[in-house]
């Protein structure tokens, strides 16, 4: 593992070097400050490693800010802060910024040697998410048009079928903070944690944390459940929920939002960073008329219409409102009807189960199937056997 020294002087550095070498880590650059030179162009571009700094009392607050930028646009870099700084205040700040381990100065070399442990320990963690996906994942949001239309249902049963049938990793994050519901259409388990137990502690971020407030659904698929109380959904602020989906977004291929239909700042922070947003309608005038108004308000926040599908919902063939009239209504090609089935998903939703595990053939399953499949450019999946399905193998 790579290690970057920038010491005070130069015994520091000396003491520095031999202790990371003593761990068998590789001094990839180091050199002393030079006192009131800005750290901002000292840890440019470094790659993922471990940042030793010292940093003196009249320098904290500055090298904390230049640390939290550099934290976030390089998560990669772990940071080890040496500093005289030891109120609650300094330390709670430090952490703040991204730094992993404060030292006190002068440092003894067995106090550096167990936070340069400590760090080691959580890198190789955070790596050893083992099928953590390390890329950029797609972000696809699902929003009502009108309470009810089944958002949550195409969301969740949408991003089973990606885990269970076309094999990608999927996170399922409930944004309907205040009444998400999410959590019980896949499954009856009770959830240990959900966003709030996340955003709460958003300076610790990283993918260990995630993981570990995710709950597992299947073997591809993982669920951040709503907060179960309204009113601490209140707290959850935009930038926070940037934060978690930018990590998310790095650890699955693809990111499932189900979203309020209330737009305030934090579900336009999520519409703004989807890739692609379902609008979910039910073949109705006054839904339709609803749609026209939220299509219009994404046009005006400058989402081109390849980033919205309109999905008609509870589609019945002898609807009053055809295809094109309700494509008139909203000003918006249809990308897809989903029928209405009203017994099999009632039954799916009381058992807390993916339609798939108790309906696999039922229309509504054809219908998401293909609309998974024009989604990834990939062909349907194969038909399985019950066995194969209940132990969730892929087709
Ligand atoms: N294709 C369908 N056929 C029959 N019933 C459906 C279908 N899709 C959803 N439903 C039912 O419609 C109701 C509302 O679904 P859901 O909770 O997914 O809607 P929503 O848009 O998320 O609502 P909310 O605005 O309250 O979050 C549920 O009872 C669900 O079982
Ligand atoms: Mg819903």
């Amino acid at each position: 593992m790579n290690t970057y020294l920038l010491a005070s002087d130069a015994a520091m550095v000396e003491l520095l070097r031999s202790t990371v070498q003593s761990l068998s880590l590789t001094v990839k650059s180091s050199l002393v400050r030079e006192p009131r030179k800005s750290l901002l162009p000292l840890v440019k571009n470094l790659e993922p490693g471990i940042l030793l700094v010292c940093s003196s009392q009249s320098q904290l607050t500055e090298d904390l800010k230049v640390l939290e930028s550099m934290t976030w646009s390089n998560p990669q870099v772990s940071v080890i802060l040496i500093s005289e700084a030891d109120s609650k205040e300094d330390l709670v700040l430090a952490m703040r910024s991204g730094v992993r381990e404060v030292v006190a100065s002068p440092p003894s070399q067995d106090e550096l040697i167990a936070a340069l442990r400590r760090v080691m320990t959580h890198c190789q963690k955070t790596q050893g998410q083992g099928d953590a996906y390390v890329g950029h994942g797609q972000i696809l949001a699902f929003i009502s048009c009108k309470g009810g239309c089944g958002a949550t249902f195409l969301a969740t049963n949408m991003a089973y079928l990606m885990a269970d049938q076309f094999n990608r990793r999927c996170a399922f994050i409930d944004l309907d903070l205040q009444y998400g519901d999410a959590s019980y259409y896949l499954s009856h388990d009770e959830n240990k944690n959900n966003i709030s137990d996340l955003t709460q502690q958003i300076d610790r971020l990283d993918a260990q944390l995630l993981s570990s407030c995710m709950q597992s659904i299947s073997p591809r698929l993982n669920l951040l459940a709503a907060p179960d109380e309204p009113g601490v959904a209140l707290a959850i602020t935009a930038n926070q929920l940037e934060q978690v989906l930018t990590l998310a977004n790095r650890m699955h291929e693809f990111v499932v939002l189900d979203l309020d239909s209330t737009i305030d700042a934090v579900t336009l922070k999520a519409l703004d960073m989807a890739d692609v947003v379902y609008l979910v309608i039910e073949g109705s005038l006054p839904v339709a008329r609803n749609a026209k108004r939220i299509v219009k308000l994404f046009r005006s926040l400058g989402y081109g219409d390849e980033k919205l599908r309109l999905v008609v919902n509870k589609y019945q063939s002898d609807e009053l409102l055809d295809v094109p009239t309700i494509e008139q209504a909203v000003g918006l090609k249809v990308h897809r009807t989903i029928p209405n089935q009203v017994q099999a998903v009632t039954e799916a939703f009381n058992l807390g189960k993916p339609l798939e595990l108790l309906h696999p053939q039922n229309g509504v399953l054809k219908a998401l199937r293909e609309m998974t499949s024009v989604l990834l450019h990939a062909p349907l999946p194969k038909p399985r056997g019950w066995i194969d399905r209940l132990i969730g193998k892929a087709a």
